[in-house]
């Protein structure tokens, strides 16, 4: 079976309270029972840290041993080396993942570290823009 691991950094595990109005209503533990009931043949697994060197810690965990990693770094995307150098350790396929469109918001969002280091990069569909990350993982495994 495929497996996916979805990587969520800081401020992450408030989607659903934070700021509804960018993030929408929906938990994101709630949201991925959904994505576990309809995405049935994919082993999904998910963590969410507020801290740097744990997200690092994350990417290497499973960089070797999924089939595709979903990332949405949050504020680290707009800032991190050492996230980004992760990404590029790791032999799974990484796809960043934002809820927002981050080309709407402020100037500071409109820069990635990653863009060099993922495969493609999906943004401003909510929390769908993981199911579509998701297939796309889905979709690139199978043309292998
Ligand atoms: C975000 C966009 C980032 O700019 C922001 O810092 C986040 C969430 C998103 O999913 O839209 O925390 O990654």
């Amino acid at each position: 079976m495929l497996k996916i691991a979805i990587i969520n950094g800081p401020n992450l595990n408030l989607v659903g309270v934070r700021e509804p109005s960018i993030y929408g209503c929906v938990g994101f533990e709630d949201y991925f029972n959904s994505l576990v009931k309809k995405f049935d043949g994919v082993e999904l697994c998910f963590v969410q840290s507020n801290i740097e060197g744990e997200i690092v810690d994350y990417i290497q965990r499973f960089g070797f041993e999924v089939n595709g990693i979903v990332l949405n770094a949050a504020a680290y995307t707009h800032t991190s080396i050492a996230i980004a150098d992760a990404v590029k350790a790791i032999t799974a396929p990484v796809v960043e993942v934002h809820i927002s469109n981050v080309y709407k918001r402020e100037e500071q969002r409109h820069c990635s570290m990653l863009h060099g280091a993922v495969v493609g990069v999906i943004g401003g569909f909510g929390l769908f823009s993981y199911d579509l990350a998701i297939s796309a993982i889905v979709d690139m495994a199978s043309k292998k």
